[in-house]
């Protein structure tokens, strides 16, 4: 994979050079929650305006539906890329029309522009290769050359990841460099005890990366709501808990493979329950109860993890060399259900080992409950893509940078 500052050895002073970024950033509104990933690609931007190159950054931002949607509009990201950047940057109305072309156009050596929103061209994710290939070609127009920098979609085959560095003389980012280089290190000789620590809401998310990790790993940690189906899995009520009642076997059978093993699966001894889920506007107190976790109550529903499973879980991590961490141990976006993920937060931050936050909604929380970035091993911006390497699938986005 041809780096970076291979392509800024060869001299990019006057080119265009087309950044795949990943801006899509946790928006409440148009206010950015959590501008880690803008963040995370600004150093790649910076080192190429600095080297005199016209830099054009593109990324998608949530799901569209293949239409300009002013709901997912780049704008306040690009007013964040600017800040970061200390410069203006100038902003693209679309992504290979009119206004791209003339914004393109008028960009001086060093200066800095942002396509809108790539998924409004239906182009960008279409699973037709020609309709794809076609919006690669127009994307290609506007470049000379391709960094590849938005780690967060290397796992999405779509044109802008895919296809259009097949169309340009292309190199890898400093944050994609960052982001392989750590992953690395938990799939190549990991350092032991390896422990992993599970959580988010869709246990059909996380099936794939576990069945991975069980040749893998010492131990893996659940919560979250999918550890409800592992709740039931193992014959406990779960109230009105979030459930995939359909995963139960596949469960059922990782439990069984894990005991095979000799992988310690460890799950919440208590959570905390209410009648409802809480109100994340206005936040009220929620008054959660605390209930063992294999005894909650018909029509209570499970929202955290447990002060004493967060003790349990800080001590699973203690003396673990590696850590990686995905995925939250509850609803932490309301303040009577963060303590869970704080406490594992809170562990990896004490772990002496060395600590991976993998992306998405861990890496948000983290800083949304105020965590030191620094005191991680690292915080990866790829949720899904992240999991994926994980998993050892082919990344289309690192493999097109490979060629
Ligand atoms: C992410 O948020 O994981 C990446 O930006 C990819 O987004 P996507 O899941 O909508 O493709």
């Amino acid at each position: 994979m041809k780096t970076i500052d291979e392509l800024l050895a060869e001299g990019v002073a006057g080119q265009r050079v087309f950044v795949r970024a990943d801006l899509n950033v946790p928006l409440d509104g148009t206010t950015i929650t959590d501008d880690g990933r803008i963040r995370a690609v600004q150093p790649t931007v910076a080192r190429l305006a600095e080297a005199g190159a016209r830099v054009i950054v593109a990324s998608h931002l949530g799901r569209p539906k293949g239409a300009p949607d002013p709901a997912f509009s780049l704008a306040p990201a690009v007013a964040r890329l600017g800040e970061l950047l200390g410069a203006d940057v100038a902003f693209a109305a679309d992504t290979v029309g009119e206004s791209a072309k003339a914004v393109v156009a008028a960009l001086a050596d060093g200066q800095v522009a942002v396509l809108e929103n790539l998924r409004f061209n239906p182009g960008e994710t279409s699973k037709d290769d020609a309709e794809r290939g076609a919006f690669a070609d127009r994307l290609a127009e506007l470049a000379d050359l391709y960094v590849g920098d938005g780690f967060g979609a290397v796992h999405r085959k779509h044109a802008s990841v895919y296809d259009l560095p097949a169309r340009l003389p292309h190199a890898a980012g400093y944050l994609i460099a960052t982001e392989v280089g750590v992953l690395k290190k938990l799939t190549d000789d990991v350092k032991r005890p390896y422990a992993v620590v599970l959580g988010g809401a869709k246990v059909s998310d996380k099936l794939a990366v576990i069945d991975h990790l069980l040749e893998k790993a010492d131990r893996i940690l659940v919560g979250g709501g999918m550890v409800f189906t592992f709740l039931k899995a193992q014959g406990h009520e779960t109230g009105s808990s979030l459930l995939q009642e359909d995963q139960i076997p596949a469960v059922q059978e990782y439990l069984r493979r894990a005991d095979e093993r000799g992988v310690e699966f460890v799950l919440p001894v208590d959570v905390l329950v209410a009648a409802e889920f809480p109100d994340l506007g206005t936040k009220a107190p929620a008054h959660p109860t605390t209930v063992a976790a294999d005894a909650i109550p018909a029509g209570q529903m499970g929202l955290d993890i447990g002060p004493e499973t967060g003790r349990l879980y800080a001590s699973k991590l203690a003396d673990a060399e590696t850590v990686f961490w995905n995925g939250p141990m509850g609803v932490f976006e309301h303040p009577d259900y963060a303590e869970g993920t704080k406490a594992v937060a809170q562990a990896l931050v004490d772990s002496p080992g060395f600590s991976v936050v993998g992306g998405g909604d861990s890496a948000a929380a983290v800083r949304i409950l105020g965590f030191d970035e620094k005191a991680f091993g690292h915080i990866s911006t790829g949720g899904g893509a992240s999991l994926e390497y994980l998993e050892g699938k082919t990344l289309p986005g690192l493999a097109a940078l490979e060629d």
